[in-house]
């Protein structure tokens, strides 16, 4: 037998052993097994350094890793993909490390694999949340079957400020959809059983705060007070950790002078401490080393000692854990037991995962072949991309579009795109592989469809990142065109917004409007041809306020996907009745930012709109408060109708509840959804409350005609919040309930909490 023989043999024989224990007890027992060296392996994580399956790396950095990988000292890469690189590494790692303990493979999930699901915003504004999990299983089902067993999502950051790139990546402003859609994504990717080969662990990021980055910019610094922190940024991670997220990714932020990634307030008194969270927290993309460049470690040596002090388990890139920890122990700077119990999680994680079993349970190349790009999971994104879209605007029921008899002009950069309907967070999908809008429209053979680019795109490759499609701002010779074009046609759909890219990562913008001459043909082809529909493809609320006074409809089509030009044409045409409503507030202006539905009062509130007949109270001089389309706003093709909320009582002790109603008829004359949307104001607190906060919502489909009664529960849980003693509680007074089919709802009724 040679050496990887027996060291294959010894971890069958482990494993026999390890099958009759407990979790905790195999994971005590690997632990006592462990050098200090390997232990502090686990929590080490490279990115794939080399293609895996090619000759092994001779030099350099690339050497170091490989030499790591076979001597235990690393516990996960990520971004390494595929069944045969997958297999490729494990086998290194297993069959040629002491141990043999297997890795974890991390990547970025966010939105689907191969197969490409809308972005998170936009599948937050289906408010579907049996739709939202499918998605996130069949996402995970398919990298699973192309070896991932980990997935750094769901992003939970609440963000207030569409200048941030990253509301792509989110649930948008509100913390109760938000932790309602954390939990789903949760479940859809984890699954019932995570050791089954086709769910994987999820990553609740970035922990915390990230999403208020100060002025939208990205990495930015991030000062808010404890008040804000609980209320709004923490409930979607704790409500992650409520439905058994096994891991954590910090953050990039300093929050109050504190780099996320080092801060034990966060990591070891909130979520190890009071939320008695059992997995692991892996540090952000060279984030521990970033603390440097934030002024607060002075080397990398004290930033591994701040980061595991902080409660940091795993080191993303930054290669300091491995190469900083022994001397900090030795030094007496770090203590053992932080190490021990960062292994432990991360170990358990991986026996939870069910690798110690089979190393390869996910690297079947049967699976991948059968499981990438299936028919269950293509049906499921189209299913789901229909459901993220809202219809902002519809006058003069020019939508839907007649099925025949009417000439369609087509027109805009993004209408033909293949690619930027794909949005950011694609790495394994291929560039051109989404339906376009031309393409979905061309299957409704009745109608003739002309097509015009109007602006044009231009390719460019940023150095070292993926290609990328640009909307071109210097060459306009493609509007007269289009112009001709309008000009000959019954009905014009234009498609602009932002490309792919355009929203993500670093990609924060002081500008958002449509970029670009989207704008200046926008009214071009409304001066000749005033028949339009507007069709938005973005990963972020833009500033549409021409558009809104002119455009007679808007479709809100974010970037939807492999499906997208599919799930498009559908809903234009009327065969699927939109029903999605805006997870985010769309500003009138950049100045209003940041904008939310939930804001306070403020001692000086106003009449939004209205002549207050003074100037001292809290508005801008040139502009309204409100935002031009409001958290939770989405139309139908048909109507709804509400009656006023009934309570079931005027009193509610606590400990007990009570039960609001509402009767919602569909007036119009097709069937249709609507969600329902239930929002209490709490007047007084011991600290400020928001004005409004959505505290539940249901959707309902109601044919033409139809009535339904809705109720909703509403118990002391519900009326919750950190308080100015800190304490997470519902304070007796006086509330009201508002139910509406958006948060401008006015109507309310009191009851009282006693
Ligand atoms: C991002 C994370 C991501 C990580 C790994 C970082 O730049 O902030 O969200 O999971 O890279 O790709």
């Amino acid at each position: 037998m040679n050496a990887k023989t027996v060291t294959f043999f010894l971890f069958l024989v482990i494993n026999c052993i390890y099958a009759q224990q407990s979790v905790d007890q195999k994971v005590e027992e690997l632990l006592s097994k462990m050098t200090l060296q390997e232990k502090i392996g686990q929590m080490n994580q490279y990115n794939g350094f080399w293609n895996f399956t090619g000759p092994t790396p001779e030099g350099g950095d690339q050497k170091i890793k490989y030499e790591h990988l076979a001597s235990g000292l690393v516990g996960s890469m990520l971004n390494v993909r595929g069944v045969e690189e997958v297999k490729a590494v494990q086998k290194i790692a297993v069959e040629e490390s002491r141990l043999g303990i297997p890795l974890l493979f991390g990547f970025d999930l966010i939105h689907g694999y191969k197969t490409v699901f809308p972005i998170p915003l936009a599948e937050a504004a289906s408010w579907d949340l049996d739709a939202i999990k499918r998605s996130a299983s069949l996402s995970a089902k398919e990298a699973a079957a192309a070896g991932i067993n980990w997935t750094f999502a769901p992003m939970v950051d609440i963000t207030r400020d569409a200048r941030w790139g990253r509301v792509m990546e989110g649930a948008g402003e509100d913390p109760y959809l938000g932790s309602l859609v954390a939990a789903a994504r949760v479940h859809g990717f984890q699954g019932e059983d995570l050791s089954s080969p086709h769910t994987i662990a999820a990553s609740a990021k970035h922990f915390a705060a990230y999403g208020f980055a100060e002025s939208g910019r990205d990495y930015n610094t991030v000062d808010i007070g404890l008040n804000t922190l609980h209320n709004m940024v923490l409930p979607p991670f704790k409500a992650a950790v409520d439905a058994g997220i096994k891991t954590f990714m910090n953050s990039f932020n300093d929050l109050n002078g504190i780099p996320a990634t080092a801060d034990a307030y966060l990591q070891r008194e909130i979520l190890k401490g009071e939320w008695n969270f059992e997995g692991f927290v892996v540090s952000d993309w060279g984030s521990i080393r970033e603390m440097i460049d934030h002024g607060y470690a002075k080397d990398r040596k004290q930033a591994g000692k701040m980061a595991l002090l902080g409660g940091s388990d795993m080191d993303m890139e930054s290669s300091i854990y491995i190469n900083e920890l022994e001397a900090l122990l030795k030094e007496g700077k770090v203590k053992l037991d932080l190490i021990d119990d960062a292994v432990k999680r991360i170990l358990k994680v991986k026996f939870e995962l069910g690798l110690f079993e089979n190393p390869y349970l996910y690297c079947d190349e049967v699976l991948e072949k059968q499981i990438t790009g299936a028919e269950e999971i293509i049906e499921a994104t189209l299913d789901v991309a229909k459901k993220s879209i809202v219809l902002l605007k519809n006058e003069n029921r020019i939508l839907p579009l007649k099925k025949e008899g009417q000439k369609i002009g087509l027109i805009g950069p993004l209408a033909a795109d293949k690619t930027s309907p794909l949005g950011n967070w694609r790495i394994a999908a291929d560039n051109n592989t989404a339906v376009s809008v031309l393409e979905g429209l061309q299957k409704f053979k009745e109608n003739q469809i002309n097509y015009a680019q109007g602006v044009k795109l231009i390719n460019k490759i940023p150095e070292g990142f993926h290609e990328e499609v640009d909307i071109n701002t210097t060459d306009q010779t493609g509007l007269e065109e289009a112009i001709a074009l309008a000009k000959k046609v019954d009905v014009v759909v234009m498609v602009l917004g932002e490309y792919g890219f355009q929203s993500g990562e670093g990609r924060s913008r002081t500008k958002l409007g449509l970029p670009g001459f989207q704008q200046e043909l926008l009214e071009k082809v409304a001066e000749v041809n005033p028949n339009i529909v507007l069709v938005l493809m973005n990963g972020r609320p833009l500033i549409i306020n021409w558009a809104s006074e002119n455009i007679p409809a808007i479709v809100e089509a974010w970037h939807l996907g492999t499906q997208s030009g599919n799930a498009i044409a559908q809903v234009l045409y009327g065969e699927y009745n939109p029903s999605g409503k805006l997870p985010m507030s769309f500003p009138r202006s950049i100045g209003q930012l940041p904008l939310y539905y939930n804001n306070k009062s403020t001692g000086r509130p106003g009449a939004d709109g209205e002549d207050a007949g003074s100037v001292f109270w809290s508005h801008y001089g040139d502009e309204k408060n409100s935002p031009l389309y409001a958290f939770g706003h989405g139309l139908s093709y048909t109507q709804f109708e509400y009656t006023p909320v009934i309570l079931s009582s005027n009193e509610m002790r606590k400990g007990s509840s009570i039960m609001a109603s509402v009767n919602i008829t569909n007036t119009g004359k097709v069937k249709g959804k609507e969600v329902v949307q239930l929002y209490v104001q709490d007047p007084y607190g011991s600290a400020t409350r928001p004005i409004k906060e959505l505290k539940g919502f249901q959707l309902i489909e109601l044919n033409p005609g139809e009535t339904k009664k809705v109720s909703f529960t509403i118990n002391e849980e519900l009326l919750k919040f950190y308080n100015a003693q800190q304490k997470w509680v519902a304070e007796e007074g006086i509330f009201y309930v508002f139910i509406g089919t958006d948060s401008t709802v006015k109507l309310k009724k009191p009851f009282e909490l006693l």
